[in-house]
């Protein structure tokens, strides 16, 4: 007998179900969920007034990550992403971190860094004191710059000047204006800072200040999440809690020790943080960007999260690294799948956008580790890519699913094999 909604799975439901059952959960009205399917997301009318030469728009599954408890709140986690098992495994593991009370998630204040080189100096080391001397008046200008970002709290908070003394062109300055953007990704608001502040920093200084841009390597913006798997949720099949734990560890340490090893595990954390990002209309290049300049900020690539064990056993996993996100402005303001996003998980500023998509990391980095330390990846990729391998050997959605369960039963996983099965099937049918 068929099972009603509220005993399947989430991803037992039909997508249409899935989507009656989210409007319920998550309390969002007909016309927001509307914003998520193909036909009714980004218009190409929408889409041509985003960038230039426009000819349509591409689509990509957007999949709902379960069972996230993120600082004690229920919320359902859009994913952007064309990769099989990323939904699954975040959701799976946001089930495991629950039996420990969820993610616990913080972040900095939204201050990124906008970054003035200064140039053609005769003394480098007396300008940078001249401009420190200045520092009150120049963070006054600055914080004339944007009045509208000075009324919600925002601005400049801070400025320092580096002496870069070795470079292929010798010596200059380096001005880093710390500024706070609110809800904003800050781009646009920092870029127009550095450019309005540059004459005065020149006049002080001097010099003649060449860039002036934010760095992707926004270290005063953090973000942080940390759960703890109890020990008995660890366990499965052959596998002991102990051994899955002391295997998820020494999994870590690998990444820890080893810049090709960490690149991997750190795409791992990618996919599940990509996918948020992407989902709410963010940049996801600087995102990445940080983060992998962030992984390599002693000297040496490494792994941007820690796995241990706490005094009672169980498994405790940490991630940190810049989370340059916004709730306003740019793709988040003008997608609305990307303003969906943000309703569907309850989001009002960036700072709770930031510790939701962390925790999604830390999840997708426990996903990753746990089977390539128990029965290896393959293993759980093997039934989506089935379905896939089914879909393009031609079967018809009502074949797809039985297909796809014969060629993982075979071991067979091949588009050839695919569709040597359909030409059987379509050979007994005539
Ligand atoms: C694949 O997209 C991601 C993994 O390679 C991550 C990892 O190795 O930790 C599975």
């Amino acid at each position: 007998m068929p099972k009603g909604n509220e005993e399947r799975k989430f991803y037992e439901l039909s997508l249409q179900e899935r989507r009656a059952l989210l409007q319920e959960t998550a309390g969002i009205d007909a016309s927001t969920l509307a914003a998520l399917t193909g036909a009714a997301g980004l218009t190409d009318e929408g889409a041509n007034h985003m960038i230039e030469n426009v000819v349509g728009v591409f689509g990509l599954p957007l999949g709902i990550a379960q069972n996230f408890l993120v600082n004690g709140r229920e919320v359902q986690v859009p994913m952007v992403v064309e990769e099989p098992s990323v939904v699954a495994g975040a959701s799976f593991m946001a089930k495991l971190a629950r039996a420990g009370g969820g993610f616990f998630a913080s972040c900095d204040a939204p201050e990124m860094i906008g970054q003035m080189q200064v140039i053609d100096l005769d003394e480098p080391a007396s300008a940078r004191l001249k401009l420190l001397e200045q520092k009150a008046m120049l963070l006054d200008e600055a914080a004339h710059i944007d009045p509208v970002l000075i009324a919600l709290g925002g601005g400049p908070r801070d400025l320092h000047v580096r002496l870069i003394e070795q470079s292929p062109i010798g010596s200059f300055l380096v001005v880093h204006l710390i500024y706070d953007v609110r809800d904003a990704m800050g781009a646009n608001a920092i870029n127009t800072a550095t450019e309005r502040l540059a004459p005065l920093v020149e006049q002080i200084s001097g010099g003649k200040v060449l860039l002036r841009i934010l760095s992707n390597l926004a270290d005063r913006r953090l973000a942080r999440a940390r759960c703890v798997i109890p020990l008995r949720s660890l366990a499965f099949g052959e596998y002991s809690g102990e051994d899955v734990r002391d295997n998820i560890i020494a999994a870590w340490a690998f990444a820890a020790a080893d810049p090709y090893r960490a690149a991997t595990h750190n795409k791992g954390i990618m996919n599940g943080i990509d996918a948020v990002v992407i989902a709410t209309g963010n940049d996801w290049r600087a995102v990445e960007a940080g983060a992998h300049a962030y992984a390599a900020r002693s000297g040496s690539y490494t792994s941007l999260s820690t796995w241990g064990r706490d005094s009672d056993g169980n498994l405790t996993g940490a991630l940190e690294l810049p989370m340059p996100v916004g709730t306003v402005g740019g793709a988040t303001r003008v997608h609305p799948a990307a303003q969906a996003a943000l309703k569907l998980m309850g989001v009002t500023s960036s700072t709770d956008l930031a510790q939701i998509i962390v925790s999604v990391g830390l999840a997708q980095n426990l996903a990753a580790l746990r089977a390539l330390a128990t029965e290896g990846i393959q293993r759980g990729h093997m039934g989506l890519h089935a379905r896939q391998v089914a879909v393009a050997a031609g079967a018809a959605p009502g074949q797809v699913e039985r297909l796809a369960n014969i060629l993982v039963q075979e071991k067979m996983v091949r588009v050839d094999r695919a569709k040597e099965i359909l030409s059987e099937w379509n050979t007994q049918d005539e």
